[in-house]
């Protein structure tokens, strides 16, 4: 359906500093066109200095609803009204809706890692993961993975500190949270592969193919399965491809995210398959 724009059109986007390669705007928009929702959703440039304007102006003009992305998912939360039980735990928020000046905020990452994953493995439940990370995407994938009744999530970081930290902070998930999630260093990773079902990283390594592993790739087993929250075929990613391993990259967290971000505009049910086809098309 054409774009038609009027006196009514609503107004949604993304704030995030870059923001120029987000391809929210591209799927959001299809989903918008393809349910026929007189809508927009346009990328907004905010520095984080003037994320606190940004976010009154958001309310001045009446936009519907916005995601937030790097580097404002964590600095927004003073400047919202309510946040949900995932935003409080995993301390970012990535969604926010405009209910008549009144901003609520949610994180949709979780759910969007735990959707994509669901892809390659339905049953998610009682196994074992080796998260890699402990910035807010790994807080995101520990969070949802923790909920989904996870047997064990070991956390290997760089800063061991960092690791220990989402621990504590996510003790009082459920009763058995405090023995499900263990901080390691990134030195024991090698020794943990055989102990875990799937690997994923959440870390910025891998972005580049020079960049350092974060450990021998060649000792996965072709039963991990493996992921990475990068968006592209990171040299984990490849590895995995060769020994024969099930593995996925980030973008069906972008798109599941970005889904359950429409459901909670809109109240629609997201059209997932036609917001995939707009993110992966070239
Ligand atoms: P995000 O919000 O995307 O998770 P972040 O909070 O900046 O981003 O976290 C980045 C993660 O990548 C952290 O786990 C970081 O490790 P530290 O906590 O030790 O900084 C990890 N990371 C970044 N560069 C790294 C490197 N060169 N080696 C290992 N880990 C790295």
């Amino acid at each position: 359906m054409e774009l038609d724009i009027n006196g009514q059109t609503a107004v949604y986007g993304i704030i995030g500093y870059p923001v120029k390669h987000s391809k929210s705007p591209k799927f959001q928009t299809a989903a918008f066109s393809h349910l026929g929702i007189n809508a927009v959703y346009l990328p907004f440039e905010v520095k984080p200095e003037d994320l606190k304007k940004a976010v009154e102006g958001i309310k001045s003009l009446s936009i519907k609803g916005f995601n937030i992305t790097v580097p404002h998912k964590e600095e927004v939360i003073p400047f919202l009204d309510e946040v949900s039980q995932e935003v409080k735990y995993i301390g970012a928020c990535n969604t926010v809706v405009n209910l008549d000046g009144y901003l609520k905020g949610y994180n949709t990452d979780a759910y969007g890692f735990i959707q994509g994953l669901k892809e390659l493995m339905p049953d998610l439940e009682g196994k074992r993961y080796l998260v890699i990370g402990a910035g807010g995407s790994s807080r995101a994938v520990v969070y949802g993975l923790t909920k989904e009744g996870a047997e064990k999530i070991y956390i290997a970081n760089r800063t061991v500190s960092r690791a220990e930290r989402i621990a504590e902070d996510f003790k009082s998930l459920h009763r058995f949270a405090e023995e499900v999630i263990k901080p390691v260093s990134l030195g024991q990773v090698e020794e943990l592969l055989d102990r875990v079902d799937v690997v994923v990283n959440t870390t910025s390594i891998g972005l580049r193919d020079e960049d350092e592993p974060l450990f021998d790739y060649s000792k996965l087993g072709k039963n991990h399965v493996v992921v990475d929250i990068i968006y592209r075929k990171t040299p984990l990613l490849k590895a995995a491809e060769e020994k024969g391993c099930l593995w996925q990259d980030g973008l069906p967290m972008l798109l599941y995210q970005g889904a359950k971000a429409f459901e909670i505009w809109t109240g629609r049910t997201p059209p997932v398959e036609v917001m995939r086809r707009a993110l992966t098309e070239k």
